[in-house]
């Protein structure tokens, strides 16, 4: 191989710095000075060197990161360490309740110091870094899977490719977050409306939106940014004692951390610097919804431990207020959901709530429409806080006093859908159409199956599925597993690719475990967690449907009103053939994740009595479940061990009068 001179090896540098400059004023300083061919000369020039002399290619080189070819779909992969999730605090009180908790099992957190930070609000990502070298980057996903977004991820200027400076950990992730800037934002959208696409809604959709692009050409037009934030090591050793150091740390390795970050030496001063970075936000050019407060010192972090699986203790978001708007609410709609549930819903005369334009917003139920007198034509407030969907507060008093309001509202009789008579159970605020071939259903039911949550059918969203529905393709779930890329690409926004995309995709979620169809198959009342807890204990499509309403109320967790739900599931005739169509075409879920039986507390029974200091019932389930344990009922002579909290009744009595061994909570965080 022919060896570069120092004088070739110059210039390699040299184009590098140049165009790593361009770029940084293209994408981040959005003020480009270079001309476009004049880029396109420099980026072919290195190249064209790099290609001679491969030794000249570095991992940093702006060449390595494109020429990505477009994927035909994302991989799921999982994270090494879970991705984090923070509670919040939404006003003082709440944030001093956190710092209380933390001291009883640690009094040093009230001296020992606190980092601040802007709560960003954009997408999450974590980044492996091995030997300083980016090797892959993924979305947030449910928090212990997420999605392969490498290619995308080299695009984001941002991002180091090598890590510079010293004292990067061997193995580690680096958590933090891709955003679009306010600026960038405007541009995108003029730039979309040119073409004639569909603008985008708030900046932190588009940036997870970008993210999630199949072409890596694509995410870099939406110049994503990247802020850096916390450091999880799998190997080697952070040389950082505070969180404050890891924010310099990240710096020094050639990341950009948020501005305004703050150090404070107690929580006064941290409630006293709220309000400053309150008034901060308005003013910068990416959107923040609040100040994230953490621990400092590194080590008091990990003594705090989790409150839950994703929770730490060490640290809190205080959540600014949520802004709050008035506008006229012109008409209750009702949607039909994939459970049947008919919910009314406001259409809004559209307001900026948030910034964010607000045109449609939840009422949540009949019964919370009577008792807050909502009528139509009412001008009324609208809330939006954060993430969550808008809602309608109320009509404002001047409404309600209002001479000539409109009439009171009345709920449905009928399914707007189907025409079904609508049946409310005695102890709900929704009613239901429990027409099961209602056309409202099946469209939402079919959507829910492939959505993301779900079995995550990219390319199958509300308009294919009308038209699959009414082009007879499909009438429920199992047919789009018969679905051939030649009867697709006849149809409207259809070519042979998306057509063979599509179908792909759809054979992708055979590979599903089972607590993901479970929520997928839309049970009433089984949500994501409840999914997850049933297929831990039932671990195959068989198992739970033979399981008894007692054999599944006995799972923790899961309470009785799921647990009739879910047996009446399995137990109706138009259940059962779905099942068995679905097992014909190779649909026949399990779950790996089952049950833990090796871990330090295998093999032993628990009871849970009482009221413990900081887990819920719930949580403490979780921990001993996750550590090979079991959780029952009732204390027997087959019970290992009693964990008493606050107000134990007859259960702890009991365990007393059978000599069994009981502990607290702090014992058994501890064990587990
Ligand atoms: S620390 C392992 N710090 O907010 C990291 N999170 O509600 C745990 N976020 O999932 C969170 N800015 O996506 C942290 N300075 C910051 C943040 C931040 C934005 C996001 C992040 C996290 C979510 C928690």
């Amino acid at each position: 191989m022919t060896r570069p001179s120092a004088t070739t090896a110059q210039r390699a540098a040299e184009l590098r710095t140049a165009l790593d400059r361009a770029s940084y004023e293209y994408y981040v300083l959005d003020a480009p000075k270079l001309a476009d061919a004049e880029y396109d000369r420099a980026f072919r020039e290195l190249q064209e060197l790099e290609a001679k002399y491969p030794a000249l290619t570095i991992p940093n080189s702006p060449t390595q990161r494109v020429g990505a070819v477009p994927a035909l779909a994302l991989v799921k992969v999982e994270h090494h360490v879970p991705m984090l999730s923070l509670d919040n605090a939404f006003d003082a009180e709440e944030l001093s309740a956190w710092e209380e908790k933390n001291a009883r099992l640690n009094a040093d957190v009230r001296r020992s110091g606190y980092t601040t930070e802007m709560k960003i609000d954009g997408a999450a990502i974590n980044l492996l870094y091995e030997r300083g070298r980016f090797v892959r980057g993924a979305t947030r996903g449910n928090g212990r899977i997420g999605e392969d977004v490498t290619q995308n991820l080299k695009t984001v200027h941002e991002l180091p490719l090598m890590l510079k400076g010293k004292g990067h950990p061997a193995r580690m992730e680096i958590r933090g977050e891709v955003y679009i800037s306010h600026a960038a934002f405007v541009k995108i959208n003029q730039e979309r409306a040119r073409d004639g696409e569909p603008t985008l809604a708030t900046p932190r959709n588009s940036a997870a939106g970008a993210l999630r692009q199949l072409d890596p050409e694509i995410t870099r037009k939406r110049r994503l940014r990247l802020f850096a934030f916390h450091v999880e090591v799998i190997e080697g050793k952070l040389p950082a004692e505070r969180q404050w150091e890891v924010l310099d740390l990240l710096e020094s390795w050639g990341f950009q951390v948020a501005p305004h970050r703050q150090e404070h030496k107690d929580l006064a001063a941290v409630q006293a610097a709220i309000p400053g970075y309150e008034a901060l936000i308005k003013a910068l050019e990416f959107d923040a919804d609040g100040v994230v407060v953490k621990v400092d010192p590194l080590r008091l972090q990990e003594d705090l431990g989790v409150v839950s699986e994703r929770i730490p203790r060490w640290g809190i978001a205080r959540k600014f207020a949520p802004e709050v708007a008035r506008t006229k609410l012109i008409r209750i709609g009702l949607n039909v959901g994939r459970t049947g549930a008919v919910t009314p819903f406001a259409e809004l005369e559209p307001v900026e709530v948030g910034g964010v334009t607000v045109s449609s917003a939840t009422l949540h139920n009949e019964d919370q429409i009577s008792q807050k007198d909502i009528r139509e034509g009412d001008e009324v407030e609208v809330m939006r806080a954060g993430e969550v969907i808008p809602q309608v507060l109320g009509p404002t008093p001047e409404a309600r006093d209002r001479r000539g309001r409109g009439a009171a509202w009345t709920p449905p009789e009928r399914c707007p859908a189907c025409g079904t008579p609508l049946h409310r159970p005695e102890d709900e605020a929704i009613r239901y159409c429990e027409n099961g071939g209602c056309p409202g259903r099946v469209l939402e039911g079919i959507v829910h199956y492939a959505g993301r949550d779900a079995m995550d059918i990219r390319g199958l969203g509300y308009e294919r599925v009308r038209l699959l529905l009414q082009q007879g393709l499909i009438k429920d779930v199992a047919d789009l597993y018969l679905l051939k890329a030649e009867q697709l690409e006849s149809l409207e926004g259809f070519a042979a690719q998306s057509a063979k995309q599509l179908v792909a995709a759809i054979d992708a979620t055979r590979a599903r475990p089972l607590s993901t169809f479970l929520f997928a198959i839309g049970i009433r009342h089984v949500g994501k967690n409840n999914a997850q807890l049933l297929a831990r204990h039932f671990p195959s499509l068989e198992r739970i449907g033979k399981a008894t309403v007692d054999e599944i109320e006995a799972v923790p967790g899961v309470g009785g009103a799921i647990a009739q739900a879910v047996f009446d599931f399995f137990e109706n005739q138009g259940s059962q053939d779905l099942i068995a169509r679905l097992k014909r075409a190779g649909i026949d879920p399990t779950e790996a994740d089952a049950v833990v039986v090796d871990g330090p507390l295998s093999g032993k029974n628990y009871v849970l009595t009482g009221t413990l200091p900081t887990l819920s019932r719930k949580e403490a389930g979780q921990l001993i479940e996750k550590a090979g344990g079991r959780v029952t009922g009732s204390v027997t002579k087959a019970t290992d061990v009693v964990v008493a909290g606050d107000d134990s009744g007859s259960k702890l009595d009991k365990a007393k009068g059978l000599g069994i061994e009981i502990i607290d909570e702090g014992e058994l965080l501890r064990r587990v």
